[in-house]
């Protein structure tokens, strides 16, 4: 069973806490969007794997340890996923950049696809799926279905908020994969809204409501 890793530090609660407020405006919100996925990216690459090389430094040579080339894949789920990106390009430049377009019928709430374009050598790449919000789980786990149909393996999703009934969704659906959330929120409303949330994370990224 994959890990789920819920965020107690300080930072990162603030700042989601910022993000739920209906008084952060489009700038504030994309801004701590970046910050928080530069944070929790930190933690959710503490795997990657090392090797020993040697350098000189200006005193002398030295062993030391340096990332073992491991290739990555971010993959937002769109729209809201593009959010997270480049707070994790901060932090891992070279990576590959895949997406996956998805929205909630809004009678359904299932997910309808309509893009998918992943990097071709997808197998061989540590990929981390990002998407603010884990609601019905039903977006999160078609994104992982693509991508392990497309040959991925090696798969972590990252989202501000889940609600319980989400994660077990996912948790049943993809028992493989480890999840970071930054916040575990209380319930679905009876829209599939994740309480209290923080609203329609598309439409706040975007300003488009
Ligand atoms: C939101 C969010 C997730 C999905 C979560 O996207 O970004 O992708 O809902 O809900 P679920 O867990 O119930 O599937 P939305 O469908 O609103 O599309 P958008 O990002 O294009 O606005
Ligand atoms: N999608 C969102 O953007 N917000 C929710 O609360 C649920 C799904």
């Amino acid at each position: 069973m994959g890990k789920v890793y819920v965020f107690d530090h300080p930072l990162i609660q603030h700042k989601v806490s910022l993000m739920r407020q209906t008084s952060t405006n489009v700038k504030e919100f994309r801004e701590l969007a970046k910050e928080i996925s530069t944070l929790m990216g930190f933690e959710a690459t503490r795997d990657l794997p090392l090797k020993e090389v040697e350098i000189e430094t200006p005193i002398c040579s030295a062993k030391v340890k340096m990332l073992d080339g491991e290739d990555i894949a971010i993959v937002p789920i769109l729209r809201a996923g593009l959010g997270f990106v480049d707070g994790m390009l901060a932090l891992y430049p070279n990576a590959k950049v895949g997406h996956i377009g998805l929205y909630r019928d809004p009678e359904t709430h299932k997910p309808v696809e309509y893009y998918c374009k992943l990097p071709v050598d997808i197998d061989k790449r540590k990929i981390f799926v990002v998407d603010p919000m884990l609601a019905t789980g039903g977006s999160a786990v078609a994104a992982i279905d693509f991508i392990k149909q497309r040959g991925g393996k090696d798969i972590v999703f990252m989202c501000l908020l889940a609600a319980p009934e989400g994660l077990d969704v996912l948790q049943a659906a993809h028992p493989d994969i480890d999840i970071y959330i930054a916040a575990k929120d209380s319930h679905l409303n009876e829209n599939a809204y994740i309480v209290p949330g923080l609203g329609d994370a598309g439409d706040r990224l975007y300003g488009t409501r």
